[in-house]
């Protein structure tokens, strides 16, 4: 290295004493480009006098990403490869070579440096670099591009409406450097596609859409397009033809679809909304015949808990013989738990109950022999029988606790029994309600 940077400054301060001349115009600055697979040639030849001497050559590959490789050195009369290259490089006589199977991630920089000794055993340096550029070509789906105008249109949220779109494609591989699309409207203009996505290009016509022929093609001046193959479809254009009737027929559709969409949303806000109020009616309604079956309840209560019984009859008419003592004329019946007709006074309620009866005879050899009965059974009797002019009574009495229903009733018991109308009287009320 220091050995060149000395042999670079002598260069510049002596006077040149050789002959040296590239002969072929591959000067700096070139700009080579090349194929993916292809040959990259390097064919830089010179002229020497005779009295040169090729002290050695070497080819230096310098990658974008600035690491720096050996190609080739010419030392001895000697060619030799370096192993990166090896197998693919071939030296065409002087400084040119042909580095052949060129990959994308080969271009770079490629530089020769020739060493000469003059006749005064002097070393010069020459050098000269290129820049190559490896490209490849497109592939697409089937080989050929496809431009297509979509069934459905599509809402450009940038400008607030429907439009009609157009898509080109497929490509499998856009390339290197990759390809881009462009298109020509049916009136001649070229227009940038507006997206582009996994290999398919995508052009978004203006709304209204314009009808006629719209062509996508690649971008001419993109180096990959050179490394098609001649005639190969993709260095054609693909077109769509645009039927402007169709085309603001599915504007329509669309805008018709977004309508029914709205609409349809609105509905099911309102059911929504609907089923929600009928939730809150069907609740109010379970409140309320909770707060009905509570009045009731309560409305019950209160009835019983206000519920007054007492009695008072007298015997109607005068009964004779063995059963139950009837009819009476009422002369009081709170809660009307006495009927006067059957002699049959019917608990309203449990609770705590007083009677008391009492019956009288007539004339001479009457008899009194009655009993109060609970539900059949007697819980008090009484006996007298009038043996003079005076009358006698009998009566009969009970404090008793009793379950809504039960009945009580006064009875004679004696086939000879007698109750005259004129003193035998039925009285009865309520003590005390449970609970
Ligand atoms: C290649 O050469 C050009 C011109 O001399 C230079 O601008 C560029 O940086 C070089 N690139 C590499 C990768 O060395
Ligand atoms: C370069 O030199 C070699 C050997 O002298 C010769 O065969 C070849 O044709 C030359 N190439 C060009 C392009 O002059
Ligand atoms: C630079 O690129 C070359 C050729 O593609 C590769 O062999 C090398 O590993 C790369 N070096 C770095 C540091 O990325
Ligand atoms: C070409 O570029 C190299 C550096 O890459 C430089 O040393 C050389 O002098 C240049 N040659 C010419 C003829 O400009
Ligand atoms: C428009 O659509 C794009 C892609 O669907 C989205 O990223 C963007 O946020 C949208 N812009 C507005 C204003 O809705
Ligand atoms: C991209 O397209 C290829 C076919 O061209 C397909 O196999 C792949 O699934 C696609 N990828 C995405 C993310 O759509
Ligand atoms: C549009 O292209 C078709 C074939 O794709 C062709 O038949 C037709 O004449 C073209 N129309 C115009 C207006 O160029
Ligand atoms: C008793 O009954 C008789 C008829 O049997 C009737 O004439 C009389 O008015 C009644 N007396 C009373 C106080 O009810
Ligand atoms: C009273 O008893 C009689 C005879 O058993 C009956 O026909 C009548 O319906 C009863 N009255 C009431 C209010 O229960
Ligand atoms: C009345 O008493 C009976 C027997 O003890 C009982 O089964 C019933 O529940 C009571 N009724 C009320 C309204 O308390």
């Amino acid at each position: 290295m220091q050995a060149e940077m000395f042999w670079a400054l002598l260069t510049t301060l002596l006077p040149l004493t050789t002959a040296f001349q590239w002969t072929e115009s591959l000067t700096n600055n070139t700009v080579m480009t090349v194929c993916s697979a292809g040959d990259i040639h390097l064919p830089w030849n010179f002229t020497l006098s005779l009295d040169d001497r090729i002290e050695d050559i070497k080819w230096i590959y310098h990658a974008e990403n600035g690491s720096e490789e050996l190609i080739a050195v010419y030392v001895a009369g000697q060619f030799a490869p370096m192993p990166p290259f090896s197998g693919r490089v071939r030296w065409t006589g002087q400084g040119g070579i042909v580095v052949s199977k060129a990959a994308v991630a080969e271009s770079g920089n490629y530089t020769i440096m020739v060493s000469i000794a003059d006749n005064t055993h002097t070393l010069v340096a020459f050098s000269r670099t290129v820049s190559v550029k490896v490209t490849s070509p497109p592939t697409a789906e089937n080989g050929e591009l496809h431009a297509r105008q979509l069934f459905d249109a599509i809402y450009d949220n940038t400008t607030g409406q429907w439009v009609v779109q157009l898509t080109c494609g497929v490509f499998t591989d856009r390339g290197h450097p990759a390809v881009h699309v462009v298109w020509t409207s049916p009136g001649g203009k070229t227009v940038d596609s507006s997206s582009e996505n996994n290999g398919t290009y995508r052009l978004l016509l203006p709304n209204p859409p314009s009808g006629g022929n719209y062509t996508c093609s690649v971008l001419p001046p993109s180096p990959a397009i050179r490394c098609l193959p001649p005639g190969s479809p993709l260095r054609e254009g693909a077109t769509v033809t645009v039927n402007e009737v169709k085309a603001s027929f599915t504007l329509l559709e669309a805008r018709q679809r977004e309508t029914e969409a709205r609409q349809q949303n609105m509905l099911m806000q309102m059911e929504s909304a609907n089923t929600r109020l009928q939730a809150e009616l069907d609740s109010v309604k379970r409140q309320n015949s909770l707060l009905q079956k509570t009045t009731a309840s309560l409305e019950a209560r209160l009835a019983t808990a206000t519920l007054r019984v007492s009695f008072h009859a007298m015997l109607a008419s005068t009964f004779t013989g063995i059963g139950t003592l009837k009819p009476f004329t009422v002369i009081t019946n709170d809660g009307g738990a006495f009927n006067g007709t059957s002699g049959i006074f019917t608990a309203p309620r449990n609770g705590t109950f007083f009677f008391l009866a009492s019956a009288g005879t007539d004339r001479s050899d009457n008899v009194v022999w009655m009993s109060l009965q609970k539900d059949g059974q007697a819980v008090s009797v009484a006996f007298t029988r009038q043996s003079s002019v005076y009358q006698t009574m009998g009566s009969v009495h009970a404090t008793l606790d009793l379950t809504a229903g039960q009945c009580i009733w006064v009875q004679s018991d004696e086939a000879q029994g007698y109750c005259s109308n004129h003193s035998t009287s039925f009285t009865g009320f309520l003590i005390r309600a449970d609970d």
